[in-house]
């Protein structure tokens, strides 16, 4: 269980109210009708959400999205955790899965136990899937990582058995109980980021302003086009822009660069740098809670992977 108290997992009437174009009185009321109860508090649950959402009309997606990028420190790990608590505010029902074994996604869930089981303990046979999934919060639950996966690329190419599938033919038995299931990757370009991508309907690729940032991109595009031809493979790519700094002109060049040479891949949103990233880490306060103007950056690109535009 996080350390998070119950509402930093929740989105508040107003918020949805916003985004629903009602007024907050509105949303409340209609909560109250299709649920059936009185509302007394500012949020809804996730499960409450998603009755009025898809009461509205919304239907939420079945996808499975990896957040890959060679490149280190770009922000994979925090556009996985906050796209994906968003989209449980939002109702959708969702598994992160930690296929880094510095295991920074686990941690930020507030799973920090090295003898869980992990995903080299599934590829090893010595655990299902099933007991590897912890649960966090409603509409929320993990498969955390630890330093026990650092062995599983060498496992993997050292194995007989059909690596390529050791992601995909695990999630299969559990795919049906989630929305999205979202992966959290090591930077790197190794076996088990293939297998990742094997499993992927959607790959999420961020880039932050620094001038090595397309080099990484690219190589990653190629290595990622290389995959689907190989394996035959129909999966989508998308590039999320990261740290954007509104005060620093590499910001603006590089992102007018990715509109330019990436046009129709390129996320509609993008993330601003805020120092309230990693305070809401370090105090364990969730970034929809507070004021931060990355709260709206990632609510967007949430929106955008769940198709709530
Ligand atoms: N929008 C942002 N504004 C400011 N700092 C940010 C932002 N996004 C991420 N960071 C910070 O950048 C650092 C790297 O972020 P993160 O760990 O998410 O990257 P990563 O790509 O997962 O890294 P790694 O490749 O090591 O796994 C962290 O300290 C994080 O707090
Ligand atoms: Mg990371």
């Amino acid at each position: 269980m996080s350390s998070l108290a119950q509402q930093e997992f929740c989105i508040s009437i107003s918020d949805l109210a916003a985004f629903l174009k009602f007024t907050p009185a509105e949303i409340k009321q209609k909560a109250e009708k299709v649920l059936d109860k009185k509302i007394k508090s500012t949020w809804l649950l996730p499960e409450d959400v998603r009755i009025l959402m898809l009461n509205e009309g919304y239907n939420y997606p079945k996808k499975v999205i990896s957040i890959q990028m060679l490149k280190g420190g770009v922000a994979k790990t925090t556009s996985v955790l906050n796209m994906g608590l968003r989209a449980a505010m939002y109702g959708a029902r969702v598994l992160f899965i930690d296929l880094d074994q510095q295991a920074n996604l686990s941690f930020a869930l507030g799973v920090e136990d090295e003898n869980l089981p992990v995903w080299i303990d599934i590829v090893e046979k010595k655990k299902k899937i099933e007991e590897c999934v912890r649960f966090i919060e409603p509409h929320v639950d993990l498969i955390p990582s630890s330093l026990n996966n650092s062995v599983l690329d060498r496992v993997l190419i050292n194995s007989n058995r059909n690596w390529a599938q050791s992601v995909k033919a695990p999630l299969e038995k559990i795919q049906h109980r989630y929305d999205l299931i979202l992966i959290d990757t090591a930077p790197a370009l190794s076996a088990t980021n293939t297998a990742v991508t094997i499993a992927s309907d959607e790959i999420i690729l961020p880039v932050n302003p620094d001038k090595f940032a397309f080099n990484g991109l690219r190589k990653n595009l190629s290595e990622l086009q290389d995959i689907k031809k190989d394996f035959e493979l129909d999966f989508s790519k998308k590039i999320l822009f990261t740290k954007f700094d509104g005060r620093e002109n590499t910001s603006h060049e590089l992102l007018q660069q990715c509109i330019e040479s990436f046009e129709g891949e390129l996320m509609q949103g993008y993330i601003r740098t805020s120092a309230d990233v990693k305070n809401s880490v370090r105090s364990g306060k969730s970034l929809f809670s507070g004021k931060s103007p990355v709260k709206s950056d990632y609510d967007l690109v949430t929106r955008e992977i769940l198709g709530f535009c």
